[in-house]
């Protein structure tokens, strides 16, 4: 990867960085790979430390805690470790307890880490903590004075309803201010996601084709190979729906189907995400399918009655001017049959059929737009072309672009590297807004109130029969 200097990218100010929950398993996985990377690409401020916090149960001295980077890194990171990068980054980590009520270590530790950088460093707060953890880490930054020139990132899900995200955005805003509010949803920093601003607005071909008028369906499909693997307490306690759905997929619609904005700032971007979520139906029941795979209630830690959903497929609707009537298809599951991240914009058939045979292909005439927004990322047209040979005769054709093929994936960030940089410089336009979320719970409130029951599915599936259904007349795209 290209160094920041190089790339012409943006350095963060100085920055001590406080990873709550660093001993957890978003910590071992991205956020402290992420971070090395961003090191490694000369991306992190010039002077930097690292706090890993967790409740005094879970503490580790600063040697275990470097010990537990280090392995997270070689586990999860990309690319090879450079002794040197990682004796620089290791030297800026340190490990300090803390819960409600013992902040005394690290506050200290903060104090410690001001001194040696100087006392205009900003702090950020990673709060990567469970949904019922997440007050209390709020109120131990009040208490412990850690709330001046800082700015706080929420993970996700970002409540579990309407109520308990409004009195989320309360606490939060009886220390911060929403300028220092950054709620995270990493799909919002993958590549292929904002590439769909860049599709849309860069060009002029497809903007004008965005709309009602041509497009018949949206579905947006996040298939999952692997299965809840040993998160029971999270996953019984979250689900599918608030877990991938409010979180994630409904984030990707709002790029989906957001109206132009008038630019890239925060502002005006999140102002169009949040119009598309008001103009969202809340969600018809009979609309949702639930599944849980074959096995799940054998999983260690879960109940044997429990009827949280692993899967979840549902259609909802954009009710404005540009939307009205496209059915948008969501579905995302564990123990599916592939591991996918796929848009799909589903084009209406022409009116008349003059090729002989056209009933033929495959039943399925509209053009398909599909955007895999898996890192690294592609999109595909599909239509239709000529067979070669003496008669007129159809079959499926391609045109495609693949982020690897086509461009170096030297300044290639992943979505919480792209988010966590983004945090530091202080840029809100990939994170939601309180508003935003609340509105999302608000439509989801039906389905929270009476969910269906779970549908059993066969682990290698894609969910229960009963998605097809869900999406008829129309076919859902994957498997291809
Ligand atoms: C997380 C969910 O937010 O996103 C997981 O909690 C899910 O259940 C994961 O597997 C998928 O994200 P990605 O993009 O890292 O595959």
């Amino acid at each position: 990867m290209a160094r920041a200097a190089e790339s012409g990218l943006q350095r963060p100010d100085d920055h001590i960085i406080v990873l709550f929950g660093s001993t957890g398993d978003l910590a071992k996985r991205k956020l402290i790979p992420g971070l090395f990377r961003l090191a490694k690409a000369g991306l992190m401020p010039r002077q930097f430390r690292i706090i890993g916090t967790a409740p005094p149960f879970f503490a580790k001295t600063t040697d275990e805690f470097r010990a537990f980077a280090r392995a997270s890194v070689e586990t999860f990171g990309q690319g090879t470790i450079d002794e040197k990068e990682w004796e620089d980054f290791a030297a800026k980590i340190s490990f300090a307890p803390a819960e409600l009520g013992d902040e005394d270590a690290l506050r200290a530790e903060v104090a410690r880490a001001r001194s040696e950088i100087g006392t205009g460093v900003r702090l950020l707060h990673h709060l990567a903590v469970p949904p019922h953890a997440f007050g209390s880490m709020v109120e131990l930054l009040g208490v412990a004075e850690l709330v001046n020139n800082a700015r706080v990132v929420c993970e996700k899900p970002f409540g579990t309803d309407l109520h308990s995200a409004q009195e989320l955005n309360r606490q939060l805003r009886s220390h911060f201010d929403e300028s220092q509010i950054f709620r995270i949803d990493h799909f919002l920093g993958k590549e292929s996601v904002d590439n769909v601003l860049a599709l849309r607005f860069a060009n002029g071909l497809f903007e004008p084709i965005w709309n009602r008028d041509n497009v018949s369906y949206i579905q947006i499909d996040v298939p999952e190979k692997i299965s809840i693997e040993g998160r029971a307490a999270f996953f019984e306690e979250t689900g599918a729906f608030r877990d991938m759905v409010v979180t994630h997929l409904f984030q990707v619609l709002g790029v989906v189907a957001m109206e132009p904005p008038v630019s890239l700032d925060a502002k005006p971007l999140r102002d169009e995400m949040v119009k598309v979520f008001e103009s969202m139906n809340p969600i018809d029941v009979g609309q949702v399918v639930r599944g849980q795979y074959e096995g799940y209630l054998d999983e260690p830690g879960v109940s044997p009655y429990s009827q949280a959903e692993t899967f979840v497929a549902l259609q909802c609707e954009v009710d404005n001017w540009r939307w009205k009537g496209v059915p948008f298809f969501l579905r995302t599951g564990k123990c599916m049959a592939e591991s996918r991240q796929v848009i799909t914009i589903g084009f209406r058939e022409p009116v008349m059929r003059i090729f002989p045979g056209d009933m033929g292909v495959r039943g399925r005439r509209g053009n398909k737009l599909v955007i895999d927004f898996a890192d690294p990322g592609s999109i595909d047209l599909h239509f239709f072309a000529k067979l070669p040979g003496p008669q007129m005769r159809l079959g499926n054709a391609q045109m495609s672009f693949s982020y690897e093929d086509s461009f170096s994936s030297s300044h290639n960030l992943q979505g919480y590297e792209q988010l966590i940089l983004n945090a530091m410089i202080g840029n809100q336009a990939l994170f939601t807004r309180s508003d935003g979320i609340e509105r999302l719970w608000e439509i989801s409130q039906p389905l929270l109130s009476a969910p269906p029951p779970v549908e059993i599915y066969e682990r290698g599936s894609w969910g229960p029969e009963t998605v097809d259904e869900l999406v008829s007349p129309f076919h859902w795209f994957l498997p291809e």
